[in-house]
């Protein structure tokens, strides 16, 4: 275990792909490109650095439709296989969803939510510059250069600690630290410096498992300012004002995807040192703002 080294990239669905286009341009940044599929669905391709892309959006019911785990290699694809199957995990090696996601090699699973997670190596990057229509520059590499992935993602489901012992035991996550808001628990792991790349939340029974937001960093206050202007102007909902959250320490703001998939966006992210970090506990989310009742 433990041969995950980033969020790779995230697959979602979405009802209306012209406002995801709109969204996706203006408001965060990115870089858009838009294909018709075999099966005559338009997909977006969202690019943020040097990847082919990050996020693919396709035209589909709005939910997560997929994570992309990356491995650094084919020994630890294969491995990690290995270690998915010992724990009773079905996989599959998907040669035709590799060829369509831009990768060497995929293989598939479910975790304990549901949700599909693809573990992948070999990732497709393009040597022309990444250009923001908007100017920002995302942050996907420590300074020293080391690759941090994509961002984070927050998965709620009604199993969190099935799901928090799958990522941790059989992927090989490591706990971050914990939220508690009495009786509530958010659990946060890492992968790499990023200070999570995922984090679990519990739903009550019989909730169908869903996304909560995903995070996406930028380089400067600026970048996340500028956003929040956009987000104003267009109407677009803030469902947490600015703020800094307490364990990652990052300052941001929360929106509504045209999916309905929230989006954090933010700067200063926190960074962490397997050698140094000790698990701790926070009694808030917040050191400030993040207020989610006048978020207009
Ligand atoms: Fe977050």
């Amino acid at each position: 275990m433990g041969y995950i080294r980033a969020l790779g990239y995230i697959g979602i669905g979405a009802k209306d792909l012209d406002a995801w286009q709109e969204f996706a341009t203006r408001i965060l940044g990115l870089q858009v490109t838009r294909v018709r599929d075999a099966e005559n669905a338009d997909t977006l391709f969202l690019r943020m650095d040097s990847r082919h892309h990050r996020i693919a959006v396709r035209a589909g019911d709005d939910e997560l439709s997929y994570v992309g785990w990356e491995v650094a290699s084919e020994a630890d694809l294969d491995q990690q296989a290995r270690d998915l199957e010992a724990a009773g995990v079905a996989v599959k090696e998907d040669p035709q969803l590799a060829e369509l996601r831009g990768v060497n090699r995929l293989i598939r699973a479910q975790d304990p939510a549901g949700f599909q997670l693809e573990l992948f190596y070999g990732a497709a990057v393009v040597s022309t510059a990444f250009v923001s229509p908007t100017g920002v520059r995302f942050v996907t590499k420590d300074p020293k250069g080391n690759d941090l992935g994509l961002g984070h993602i927050v998965l709620v489901a009604p199993n969190a600690d099935e799901m928090i012992d799958f990522y941790l035991r059989v992927l090989g996550f490591k706990v971050s630290d914990y939220i508690t808001f009495k009786p509530l628990v958010l659990t946060f792991a890492h992968v790499n410096p990023r200070h999570h790349s995922l984090a679990f939340a519990p739903a009550p029974e019989g909730r169908k498992p869903f996304i909560d937001h995903f995070m996406l960093e930028v380089d400067t206050l600026d970048g996340v300012g500028r956003a929040l202007d956009q987000v104003r102007t267009r109407e677009i909902s803030v469902t947490a004002s600015l703020g800094r959250h307490t364990n990652d320490e990052m300052v941001s703001f929360y929106m509504k995807s045209p999916s309905g998939i929230g989006v954090e966006y933010g700067t200063s992210g926190k960074l962490i040192d397997d050698e140094t970090w000790a698990v701790t506990n926070w009694d808030a989310a917040q050191f400030w703002g993040h207020d989610r009742d006048h978020t207009h």
